[in-house]
């Protein structure tokens, strides 16, 4: 079979047939296999690291992050080659938000929010007028704010419906953006107040298999000082977990 019918194929089993029966691949590269060219990738880090090195470094953090989430689930080494990349560039849309809404400490208003949300569909448009051929990462990026139980933006897609690496990036970002100083936010969490916060969110947030996964990940992680609290999430995470998923 060529690589477009092998494509086609991989297509027709749905989103996450590799995965569920240990055939290769998640089928996240339906279209073009092709990873973004890397002097491409690196204009657009360029770009954004201009505009916002904070960003731009949280980013880099996340495209490592979901490589390692998804080389531990066993997908081939293009897919997570390609999760490093949208990981990368999975905020690339907040180059047209305003820099003084992204640093607003606090609350945002609802017009701030319209703004806000517009990013992850931004950033899939820059990358389809790079190419046709990057629709699976386009894709990706489009739909790392999704949720699982259909309550996130800019779709409202529901569980498979969200592609796999769009379900693998959102839990390497909120993981990163609780657990590292964010301009917009006083509260950090640690380690564990984090592994326990994906816990929580686990089956309405986010996909409980990448959860799983990533919990696995991060087993071996140092756990320092800051574990205080045990059993059910204190109502006070929510505002927390919606200011670190901008
Ligand atoms: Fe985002």
């Amino acid at each position: 079979m060529g690589k477009r019918g092998a494509a086609r194929a991989a297509a027709s089993r749905g989103p996450n047939a590799g995965a569920r029966d240990g055939t290769a691949g998640s089928g996240m590269l339906p279209v073009g296999q092709d990873v973004i060219q890397p002097r491409i990738l690196h204009a657009f880090q360029r770009a954004l690291f201009i505009a916002d090195a904070e960003t731009a470094r949280h980013s880099a953090r996340v495209g490592a992050a979901a490589a390692a989430l998804g080389r531990s689930m066993g997908l081939p080494e293009g897919e997570v080659r390609q999760l490093r990349a949208a990981g990368i560039l999975h905020d690339l849309g907040k180059l047209v938000v305003p820099q003084d809404i992204l640093d607003k400490p606090g609350r945002l208003t609802a017009e701030e929010w319209i703004e806000i949300r517009r990013h992850p569909a931004v950033g899939a448009d820059i990358l389809l007028a790079v190419s046709a051929d990057l629709a699976s990462l386009a894709d990706a990026v489009r739909s790392h704010h999704e949720r699982w139980d259909g309550s996130g933006y800019p779709d409202g897609r529901v569980g498979d419906q969200i592609p796999l690496a769009g379900r693998i990036l959102a839990v390497a970002d909120v993981f990163d953006a609780v657990t590292c100083t964010r301009s917009y936010r006083s509260h950090t969490l640690g380690e564990l107040e984090a592994r326990a916060l994906l816990v929580a969110e686990a089956g309405s947030h986010f996909d409980a298999s990448v959860v799983k996964a990533y919990l696995a990940v991060r087993a071996n992680a140092p756990t320092g000082q800051r574990w205080v609290r045990t059993g059910s999430r204190p109502s006070s995470w929510e505002p927390t977990l919606v200011e670190a998923t901008r």
